[in-house]
């Protein structure tokens, strides 16, 4: 099981991999640096207008004793899309791969042994030009930090409860929803503080237009199992494409489940809840890896789901994904690359 103590992000490793844009030079510059604080100006860029992006995934301890990379190339190909959203120019894929292995090589000794902990690997990029016009930056700081880390939430693999919010709406069509950038989780903070001080664990945010097609929980996407389909809601460019979606997407079809990426109403939950279809819903995310909802509570009324314990495909899901990242299982999709460079 994953350590309780470590929890998520509190501690980092003694090292972080540091790059730098200037226009007409490109990226440049790029070097493992102590662990430490940024210097900025105080009219830096970012600090004003918020143009940032940052992405997140792990490195795992295997078995063999072995460090492993989870799916590195799609994180960076994810945080380019989302550079492509802010205006901020992309990154090179193989070297920037090439010096994060470098990085978690140096800090390997930080990688847990402990099944379920992992290394997180944040990589951010901030603009960094010190001005109060608003537009693109000119330069940027491109940094990677990791956090060795347990469960994201302190449930664990424990079902969690959900509040579904139609109160505030985390992003619109044609504003930032599909891009990792800090202003997203800005957006999702006051409606999880209200959550958790009523007891709920997360928020499961609404589309922005109807606020009825159920979209994501702000760390994590969302799946309903109707029946013998598994549904969840598509990417129309208002929820993160994540890649633990992707795995849950990819194994549940290779075990012959009709997986269906469609727009899910909450009057369809509700439905399905009351004829007794809605049999499983469980979260995914990086941080999150696969967490049960037993919970689901909309406008004061309350859906117990799989009567509050771990559904099947939810239990199956996370023992294959956690399985082949510690290469317990082999790992069915090639997702893993060693981590050294
Ligand atoms: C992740 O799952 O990697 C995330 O970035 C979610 C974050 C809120 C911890």
């Amino acid at each position: 099981m994953a350590d309780p103590d470590l929890g998520f992000g509190r501690v980092f490793t003694d090292h972080m991999l540091v790059m730098n844009y200037t226009q007409g030079i490109g990226w440049h510059d790029a070097r493992i640096e102590p662990y430490g604080p940024l210097t900025l100006d105080p009219a830096t860029l970012v600090l004003h207008y918020g143009q940032a992006v940052f992405d997140g995934f792990k490195a795992f301890r295997s078995d063999s004793g072995a460090v492993v990379l989870f799916r590195p190339r799609d994180h960076i190909t994810r945080l380019n899309r989302s550079c492509a959203r802010l205006c901020i120019p992309a990154v090179d894929q193989a070297s920037v791969l090439d010096a994060l292995k470098r990085l978690v090589h140096l800090d390997a000794d930080w990688v847990p042994r402990t099944f379920g902990c992992a290394v997180y690997i944040r990589p951010v990029i901030i603009a960094t030009e010190a001005d109060l016009v608003v537009r693109p930056s000119r330069r940027y700081r491109f940094f990677t930090i990791l956090s060795p880390v347990g469960a994201y939430y302190r449930e664990g693999f424990q079902p969690v409860r959900i509040l579904v919010s139609d109160r505030y709406v985390r992003a619109a069509r044609g504003g930032l929803g599909a891009a990792k950038t800090p202003a997203n989780y800005a957006a999702s903070l006051l409606a999880a503080e209200e959550a958790k001080a009523a007891g709920f664990t997360q928020v499961l945010g609404l589309d922005g237009t109807e606020r009825t097609s159920v979209e994501e929980v702000g760390t994590m996407n969302i799946f309903f199992r109707l029946g013998d389909e598994l549904v969840t809601p598509p990417l129309e460019g208002t929820i993160l494409p994540g890649i633990t979606r992707d795995c849950v997407i990819r194994l549940a079809s290779h075990w012959g489940i009709q997986v269906s990426e469609r727009r899910i109403s909450m009057p369809e939950v509700i439905g399905a809840h009351a004829s007794g279809k809605l049999r499983e819903v469980f979260g995914s995310g990086t941080a999150a890896v696969i967490s049960p909802v037993s919970e689901l509570v909309f406008q004061g009324k309350s859906l117990l789901i799989a009567d509050g314990r771990v559904g099947d495909w939810t239990q199956r899901l996370f023992d294959t994904l956690t399985g082949s990242q510690s290469g317990k299982r082999e790992e069915p999709c090639g997702w893993t690359l060693p981590g050294s460079a």
